[in-house]
């Protein structure tokens, strides 16, 4: 990935302030330009996130000016590195990671800087704490400090704890203490418990304001829209509930399998690691009310709200509603892949979902009785994140005099990821003398018509944090109400695994196993 070093992210904020006249109005004031100088620490500094998501992403936005002045990282691990060896590891991730131009590397470099550390020692942590004091008193950065958990959510409580401890969570005006925040990745725990467990620790050490929990779905573009589409347009909102809409799908697809992630996914499956964060965001966003404001703490609450409403999930009738399944050996492009039990790591005979499709309802007024159909899995036959907004059908026909086949009701399709387009589908006349008609789309692409530069979401997610801007995280709450509602899910996956039935093997590079191919073509648009 070559940092585009031609789009300034000081003119993107202003093109985003609306202060720029040609882009008119409509655009909020970022936080951009009002960003204060911090010290960013990494745990786990040379691990795969830091150095493919984490030092690109800032790499990308120190070319390009989007970091305050000055800006200090340091990285935090357990290999015994110095600052020299550290920053030779990451040009070379740079480089492997796509990056090309390096014009701006040695001035980056100045600001990295590396610090050998055994998570579980106290002694380690002070030394940190000496050790960011003095590089504050040669770059000052008024001891703001993001505290960066790039490591196995397993040490998440070891190191908060530690971090407290040590001081360093502590917020005040003094020299050595500005803003703490700590950075977490999902998952959040495994289940109920566990998610309480992390955010008792968490909070014994930070408050609410200081932890961000990251999911990376909230930072994509397409995803930030939902709420403008549905609220910033009187055309949809009038018709986006029970009365109008026969079913929501959410969809997301990949091509990949578990690559090397055996140990992680054996432990997760698919509800952990797509449906307890990720699909949950999009229903949420789907289905809330209108927030009274365009705010963090007003929208969390409106989808708590949505969590709240989530009707519980019947076990005794769970076959209705959820299917399972686990890929089987397949074609992908063409490429023979292994199935699941044969990917290195993997247990023998594992009964871990890699697919699964459930209906779920949300009891309130709006959606009462809609069907929301959920469905992810990997291995599918393409990489596709999309929700459907299904219409129903005209409630009489004048045509049906004329006309043989019934009209196909309307629907709207938000493409998340890769294709990032809306598109609108409904009946026209066919042109000619024969009285037809026939379903035509409208599309949209979301960068028709834009020239600016656009953020990637881990760039997103790290300006938002320097920013102590919430709108596009977790808050507790939510975390804990999906876990809830998932439980009796998690305990099918339970039974499923030991008595192995009711998995359904697919396929790789199809659509999931044969019983979901019926609620696949609802959500796809496959025959
Ligand atoms: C991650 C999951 O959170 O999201 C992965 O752990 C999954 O298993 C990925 O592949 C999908 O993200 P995206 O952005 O490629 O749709």
């Amino acid at each position: 990935m070559a940092p585009d070093t031609n789009r300034p992210l000081q003119a993107e904020a202003v093109a985003i302030t609306g202060r720029a006249p040609e882009v008119g109005a409509g655009c909020a004031l970022t936080a951009t330009d009002r960003f204060a100088p911090c010290t960013i620490v990494i745990f786990g500094a040379t691990g795969d996130l830091a150095h493919r998501k984490l030092i690109p992403a800032l790499y990308n936005l120190f070319c390009n000016h989007g970091l305050p002045e000055p800006i200090t990282i340091v990285g935090c691990g357990r290999t015994a590195l110095d600052h020299a060896a550290f920053r030779a590891t990451l040009h070379e991730s740079l480089a492997r990671e796509g990056t090309t131009d390096f014009d701006c590397w040695p001035e980056f470099a100045a600001s990295l800087h590396y610090q050998t550390m055994a998570y579980d020692a106290a002694v380690d942590y002070e030394k940190l704490g000496h050790f960011l004091a003095d590089l504050d008193r040669s770059r000052p950065t008024g001891g703001n400090r993001i505290f960066y958990l790039a490591v196995p959510p397993a040490l998440y409580s070891p190191i908060a704890a530690h971090l407290g401890q040590a001081g360093l969570a502590k917020e005040g005006p003094s020299a050595d203490n500005g803003w703490a925040r700590i950075v977490v990745e999902k998952p959040f725990g495994r289940d109920l418990d566990s998610a309480t467990t992390l955010d008792r620790v968490l909070h014994a050490n930070f408050q609410e304001h200081q932890i961000f929990r990251i999911d990376h779905y909230l930072a994509k573009e397409t995803v930030q829209n939902i709420l403008m589409l549905r609220f910033a347009n009187a055309i949809f909102e009038p018709l986006w509930n029970r009365g109008y809409i026969d079913y929501v799908g959410i969809v997301a697809a990949e091509k990949l399998g578990i690559e090397h992630r055996a140990g992680y996914y054996e432990e997760a499956g698919i509800i952990r690691d797509m449906f307890q964060n990720h699909m949950m965001q999009l229903l949420a966003l789907t289905a809330l009310e209108p927030p009274s404001h365009f705010e963090a703490a007003r929208v969390q609450d409106e989808k708590g709200k949505v969590f709240r409403s989530l009707k519980p999930f019947e076990v005794e009738h769970w076959p209705e509603n959820l299917i399972l399944g686990q890929y089987g050996p397949g074609i992908i492009d063409g490429r023979p892949v292994p199935g699941y039990r044969d990917e290195p790591g993997v247990r023998p005979g594992s009964a871990t979902p890699t697919f699964a499709v459930m209906r779920l309802f949300i009891d309130n007024w709006r959606w009462r009785g809609v069907p929301f159909y959920l469905a992810s899995g990997k291995r599918l036959a393409r990489k596709e994140s999309r929700i459907v907004i299904q219409f129903k059908n005209v409630p009489h026909s004048m045509f049906r005099n004329v006309l043989v086949e019934a009209i196909a009701a309307n629907r709207l399709v938000l493409g998340i990821h890769p294709q990032e387009e809306i598109s609108l589908t409904f009946q026209t006349k066919n042109p000619g003398d024969r009285e037809c008609l026939r379903p035509v789309t409208m599309r949209f692409n979301y960068y028709q018509g834009y020239q600016g530069p656009a953020l990637a979401a881990y760039e997103k997610v790290l300006l938002d944090c320097i920013g102590g801007d919430h709108l596009l995280f977790w808050r507790q709450d939510g975390v804990e109400l999906t876990w809830s509602f998932l439980s009796p899910i998690l305990e099918v996956c339970e039974v499923c695994s030991m008595t192995d039935q009711r998995l359904h093997t697919y396929p790789a590079g199809g659509y999931g196993p044969a019983a979901a191919h019926p609620w696949m073509r609802l959500l796809m648009d496959e025959k």
